[in-house]
């Protein structure tokens, strides 16, 4: 079935749902998610894992929703969670405490102390602190903690550099000496047991080049560790495969994912270890799965520049205004052949409240209706109430019905919150 496409009608339609037929009913702006499309991103995964003992393992971050967790959690994955509100999503929806991982560069306490009760697989430790607040916890609750160490390779994984992790100038993981250090003093404590190497490089990342850069390292450091008769039984290689931001519409011959591009590259130097492997995706999943759908409000030409205002916001996704990143943007309607230049701007009072600069587009009017594609991840979980502006209900279409996942908030729901 084509996810994302313009019917005969020249209307746009997400599975069968023709989303100017939805908006008639619901008031924009919100999300829509294809769950086929999820599911597709999840098996295309495991099929490439399949030679392979995988875990799969959701990154939470990119999109928390529940019923999108759900989704994913009954083809089988586990889920990477970094924080103890992520750790009770994943456990509420269904996912075993097996298949979770913990990550983070600070976690607290009371967060490590419930991913050691409720036995989780491992937790990825990211500094001698971090190591040792893990000991006393696990030598006051008397139990046995599975843990890998996040080694920080200094691998350029050629992203943006707010989402770039896997250079020795990051706050991420430790230099290869530290961790070496680090599984010494693990593996001589009565209740830690570093059984795994964690390595996360980046996010939207489009070759399999700088992984493959990244495997050579893990390898080696492996056979050090070996020296020292350290035996490890797992690499985590985290996540980071990007999405074809510039196209997600279904066309011929191409991929919305760089999944196909990417993972079997990935795994293929593992094929003759005994070796357990747990990736971490989080956009590669969800990202192409969901849309923003807003309105535009107003035109307004300047001698310099001709605005399309929206009814969407930097405060329901920032992704553009804090990373410059590139969303496609189209029309709900197929206006033809006729295009112009403009800059797609939200209303919140910031210059940098924008979707796209001097893009060219089909020609818009006031009134018409637009999607914001590639924006299943990072997008509803980043946002905000900003010039008090209530987040924004979710929609997910399952087998080819309408259902509502997220309300979306009102402003009595913000006000109550205050005293
Ligand atoms: N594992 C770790 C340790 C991570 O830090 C992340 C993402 C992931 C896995 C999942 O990465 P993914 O497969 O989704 O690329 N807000 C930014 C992205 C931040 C990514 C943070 N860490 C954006 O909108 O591009």
């Amino acid at each position: 079935m084509q996810i994302l496409h313009y019917n005969d009608d020249g209307n746009l339609y997400l599975e069968n749902i023709d989303l100017t037929e939805l908006c008639r009913t619901v008031s924009t702006p919100f999300y829509i998610y294809s769950e086929t499309e999820i599911r597709n991103n999840c098996k295309r995964i495991l099929h490439h894992g399949e030679l392979f003992s995988l875990l799969p393992c959701y990154a939470l971050k990119a999109n928390y929703n529940p019923k999108i967790i759900h989704i994913i959690q009954t083809l089988g994955f586990g889920a990477d969670v970094v924080s103890d509100g992520e750790l009770q999503f994943a456990l509420r929806s269904g996912i075993s405490p097996q298949k979770i991982v913990f990550a983070g560069v600070g976690k607290s306490a009371s967060e490590i102390e419930a991913a050691i009760r409720e036995e989780i697989h491992s937790l990825n430790i990211e500094s001698e602190s971090e190591l040792r607040a893990i000991a006393k916890i696990s030598k006051k609750l008397k139990k046995n903690v599975v843990v890998a160490i996040r080694i920080n390779p200094d691998i350029d994984a050629k992203t943006h550099p707010y989402i770039s992790t896997g250079l020795h100038e990051n706050k991420f993981g430790v230099d290869p000496a530290t961790a070496l250090r680090m599984f010494r003093e693990a593996s001589n404590h009565q209740y830690l047991k570093p059984e795994g190497i964690h390595i996360h490089l980046g996010s939207q990342i489009q070759s399999p080049a700088p992984y493959l850069e990244s495997i050579r390292f893990i390898l080696d450091f492996r056979e050090k560790l070996l020296h020292e008769n350290i035996k490890i039984k797992f690499v985590d290689l985290g996540g980071g495969i990007g999405i074809h931001y510039e196209n997600q519409l279904d066309t011929r011959n191409t991929s919305r994912t760089f999944i196909d591009d990417i993972l079997p590259q990935l795994l293929a130097p593992f094929r003759d270890t005994d070796l357990y492997l747990i990736i971490e995706l989080g956009r590669a999943i969800v990202g192409s799965a969901g849309l923003l759908i807003t309105k535009v409000l107003y035109k307004k030409e300047t001698p310099q520049r001709n605005f399309a205002i929206i009814d969407a916001a930097m405060n329901n996704l920032i992704r553009p205004s804090l990373y410059q990143a590139y969303h496609q943007i189209v029309p709900l309607k197929d206006s033809g052949a006729e295009t112009e230049v403009m800059d797609i701007v939200g209303p919140v009072c910031e210059t940098g409240d924008y979707f796209a600069r001097q893009r060219e587009m089909p020609l818009i009017n006031e009134g018409d209706y637009l999607a914001v594609t590639g924006a299943g991840a990072y997008g509803q979980v980043l946002s905000s109430n900003y010039n008090l502006r209530p987040r924004i209900a979710e929609y997910l279409v399952r087998d080819g019905n309408i259902t509502t996942i997220f309300n979306g908030e009102s402003i009595q729901t913000i006000m109550q919150q205050y005293l």
